[in-house]
């Protein structure tokens, strides 16, 4: 007699499982990203089980900052910090990492060294994260550039078209990763009975245009006229219904959001900050690239995020970011405020 409890997918595809048949695709494949990659997923196991306040007695005692030995409590985004740039630089794959919270690149030591550059927010949203407001983590990766005698630096000012493979972490509602290795976007969600994130979004494709703005509207004194008009052009529409206003304040949450039911997501300039506020290498950049391989666009307003040639590790950028028309709706009022 056969069960009928059938409820468990005994041949579901895990992240480890979907990058091992896809470093099956290229014959020439060492199994390095590979290997790369399964550092990042024990990283955010790590992070999200952090997040979720798992061992809370082990993180607080009963009450307050120490916890039960007495010792003092790492923050939440340095400890995320700490478990990105340990298992990166003990998966042997890894030579250069840049990381938000760390000012200068980290050279991974020769013995460990492999051909990888990652760069990565290890836990993004830091408004959100104490009062349990979804964050992310975001990473790209780039290959070590070829010709010898490159500096440390040169390696990690590399523009977004160089990027392997990009991806973030939500930890929302659920745990997700979203990855991109430069063939569409994928989407893995966690599932914490078998301790495996399980392909459930395959080839991710954002609609071509949305009805949703995400901007942070308290900071609209600060704004270029175009922005101004552009998002008045959303509210009040000559014809047809208006936007709806969605705002995280986490770029991972807002940027998912945009994938999955389209629309934009804008962090203009603004007076005090005319390069804006989000980091090129580790927020725009890899989301570009997501974003991209999902059918939309990122840009600065000029150009496009990914032609950007950094020239420090943590330099910022306005961005613009989402589905295709509405990202083109924004560049045209920019334009015709150049023009005018
Ligand atoms: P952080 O790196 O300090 O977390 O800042 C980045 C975050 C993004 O996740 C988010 O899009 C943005 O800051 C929100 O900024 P604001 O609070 O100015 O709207
Ligand atoms: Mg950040």
């Amino acid at each position: 007699m056969t069960s009928k409890n059938t409820i468990m997918d005994s041949d579901c595809m895990t992240l480890t499982r979907f990058m091992l048949a896809e470093q099956r695709k290229a014959p020439i494949a060492t199994g390095d990203l590979t290997q790369l990659l399964n550092s990042i997923q024990t990283a955010i196991k790590a992070v999200s089980s952090a997040v979720r306040k798992a061992g809370i007695a082990n993180m607080y005692g009963i009450a307050g900052n120490t916890n039960i030995q007495g010792e003092e409590v790492k923050k939440l985004d340095i400890l995320s910090n700490e478990l990105f740039i340990n298992m990166l630089t003990s998966s042997f794959t890894t030579c250069v990492l840049i990381s938000e919270e760390n000012q200068h690149a980290i050279e991974v030591e020769t013995e460990k060294s492999g051909k990888y550059v990652v760069s990565f927010d290890p836990l993004d949203g830091s408004s959100n994260i104490d009062c349990l407001v979804s964050v992310g983590s975001i990473f790209g990766i780039y290959k070590k550039l070829e010709q010898s005698g490159n500096s440390t630096l040169q390696t990690a000012l590399q523009p977004g078209r160089n990027l392997v493979a990009a991806g973030y972490a939500l930890y929302g509602s659920a745990t997700m990763i979203v990855l991109s290795i430069g063939q569409g976007v994928n989407g893995f969600t966690y599932d914490p009975a078998i301790g495996e994130f399980i392909l459930t979004e395959r080839d991710m494709r954002m609609p071509d245009r949305g009805n949703i703005y995400s901007i942070n509207e308290g900071n609209e004194s600060t704004w270029d006229s175009s922005i101004k008009e552009y998002i008045r052009s959303k509210k009040y529409p000559a014809t047809g219904k208006p936007y709806s206003a969605r705002y995280v304040g986490s770029m991972v949450a807002d940027v998912h959001r945009t994938i999955k039911y389209g629309g934009i997501f804008l962090y203009p300039a603004s007076k005090s900050n005319p390069n804006g506020k989000l980091r090129l290498l580790y927020e725009c950049v890899p989301m570009a690239f997501i974003v991209k391989e999902a059918g939309g666009l990122a840009t600065n307003g000029k150009i496009n995020i990914l032609d950007i040639v950094p020239e420090n590790i943590h330099q910022r950028s306005p961005i613009f970011l989402g589905s295709k028309d509405d990202v083109n709706d924004v560049m045209t009022f920019i334009r015709n405020k150049a023009e005018r």
